[in-house]
């Protein structure tokens, strides 16, 4: 039986192994889907020690993707893009490096959430690997104009650099927020909600928010909550946790891995059973 894990840590949390679970049941593919914990400097020799236990994929969490990234022989587009890998494919002695998790950020706003995404003005929050991973998708998804916001401003600077459209893609400061005018789509991709982070709220005026602004949180569960409050409180429109884009990163990855989508919308049930209060979109 072909083996996958998801890497991370801490990964005992993780949705992955009962999504891959699910898809694998649904399309009768036999495979076996683990969890295994690993700090970066060790992540190579777990790698190792995972294919040589027979071991075909991997999907990558915190804090790892750069890790990942540095490891991989060969790198799809949109993990070059992201200068972070999410999926691992052990192809030909040496890993493959993707990025799905802006395909499945884009597809679940446009396919779950029914968002039209183009022309739209986009605030972006945060500039790691998460911010990294989903704003070229947003940009080839057609938005308009991206501001990237970041605690840091020099990290804000590097993705804006990275992203090469100076006329679409701009850095400002966070004190600037109250003057940036209103977004469209605020999409919050800092780990400053998580409870290892200390929980904290963001500053955030409700001048940048509109009666039609959609409010996105790359984070699900408690890590959530706040930004998710904050939005609830300012009148946005759509409000929108991470768990579906989470269920669709894992959707394109079983896809690169197994040449079959799954259906997303049973597992995505199952899941917000789990996490019902948090989200009031659809
Ligand atoms: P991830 O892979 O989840 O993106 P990361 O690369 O460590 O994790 O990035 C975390 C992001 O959350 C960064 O943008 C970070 O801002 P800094 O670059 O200034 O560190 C942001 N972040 C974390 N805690 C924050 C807080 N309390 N307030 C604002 N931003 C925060």
């Amino acid at each position: 039986m072909k083996r996958y894990a998801i890497f991370g840590q801490p990964v005992a949390q993780s949705q992955s192994p009962r999504i891959h679970a699910a898809f694998a049941r649904q399309t009768g593919i036999a495979l076996e889907y683990t969890a295994i914990e690993s700090s970066p400097a060790d992540f190579p020799k777990v790698l190792e020690r995972f294919v040589a236990g027979g071991g075909a994929g991997g999907n990558v969490t915190m804090p790892l993707k750069e890790t990942a990234f540095a490891l991989c022989a060969t790198l799809g587009e949109r993990a070059r893009r992201a200068g972070a890998v999410n999926t691992l494919t052990w192809n030909d002695g040496q890993w493959h490096g993707d990025n799905t998790d802006g395909a499945g950020l884009v597809r679940d706003l446009t396919g779950r959430h029914g968002l039209d995404l183009r022309d739209r003005r986009v605030l972006l929050l945060g500039a790691g690997g998460a911010a990294r991973g989903v704003a070229p998708a947003l940009l080839d998804a057609g938005v308009a104009q991206m501001y990237v916001v970041n605690r840091t401003p020099e990290k804000a600077d590097a993705l804006v650099d990275m992203l090469g459209l100076p006329r679409r893609v701009h850095s400002r400061y966070w004190e600037q927020l109250g003057e940036l005018g209103e977004f469209e789509l605020v999409v919050n991709t800092t780990s400053a909600g998580r409870g290892n982070n200390g929980n904290h709220a963001l500053k955030l005026p409700f001048s940048i928010t509109t009666s039609r602004t959609a409010a996105v949180d790359l984070n699900y569960g408690e890590a959530a909550i706040p930004f998710l409050a904050w939005a609830r409180a300012a009148g946005c429109r759509d409000i929108v946790d991470g768990l579906g884009m989470l269920v669709e990163q894992a959707a394109e990855a079983f896809k690169l891995w197994h040449g079959v989508r799954p259906d997303t919308d049973p597992v995505y049930a199952e899941l917000r059973g789990r996490h019902a209060a948090l989200a009031t979109a659809d």
